[in-house]
């Protein structure tokens, strides 16, 4: 069965890791872990729990600023750049793709953002979750409610922490 594990270089194997995109290779073998120990950012894999080795995907999360896109009405509440969760990386190895893993690593990312406010984990809030998509993957953002924070930048996408909360409540009810 697969599960969600913080990175732990004692037991994944980064360097057995390929989606494909040699710079997110290297972050995972080269910066995920001392991005941890350091307080910058935060790794989990995603690995089957019969062979703990085997990182199967993993995400990075780290803390940002944003404010609402000017022309949403939530533009009102967040006018100026407020605190905002970053998906800073992500990836599923070649091997697995196309089998729902990214979608299930990005779910995991949204209940997560939606657990730092119903569950208070973290003591201040936060206002959504905030990713930079990769040229021409923007869609498998969108479909989950993402939408641009800028028109000036269409690849910085947000969701807003009522729409994780949502979605977190669906899931889960
Ligand atoms: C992008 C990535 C994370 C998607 O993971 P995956 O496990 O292959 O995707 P899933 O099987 O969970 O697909 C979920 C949905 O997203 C869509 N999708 C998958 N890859 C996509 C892409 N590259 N662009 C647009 N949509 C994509 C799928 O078609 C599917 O949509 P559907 O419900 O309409 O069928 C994975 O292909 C990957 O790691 N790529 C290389 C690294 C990378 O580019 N990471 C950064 C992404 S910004």
């Amino acid at each position: 069965m697969l599960e969600i594990q913080t990175l732990d270089k004692n037991i994944h194997n980064r360097n057995g890791f390929d989606c494909g995109d040699e710079a997110l290779n290297k972050f995972l073998r080269e910066q995920a872990s001392s991005g941890s120990k350091r307080y910058l950012s935060r790794t989990k894999v995603l690995v089957d729990n019969q062979n703990l080795s085997e990182i199967v995907g993993f995400h990075t999360l780290s803390y940002s600023e944003s404010s609402a896109p000017v022309e949403s009405n939530l533009y009102k509440r967040y006018p100026y750049p407020l605190p905002i969760l970053l998906l800073n990386r992500m990836a599923v190895d070649i091997k697995y793709q196309g089998q729902r893993i990214g979608e299930q690593l990005l779910l995991d990312v949204i209940n997560q953002t939606a657990r730092v406010e119903l569950e208070g984990l973290a003591p201040a809030p936060v206002i959504g979750l905030l990713v930079d998509a990769k040229d021409g993957k923007e869609r498998f953002y969108t479909k989950y409610g993402f939408s641009p924070v800028d028109t000036k930048d269409p690849l910085r996408l947000w969701l807003p922490i009522s729409i994780c909360i949502e979605t977190y409540k669906a899931a889960n009810s």
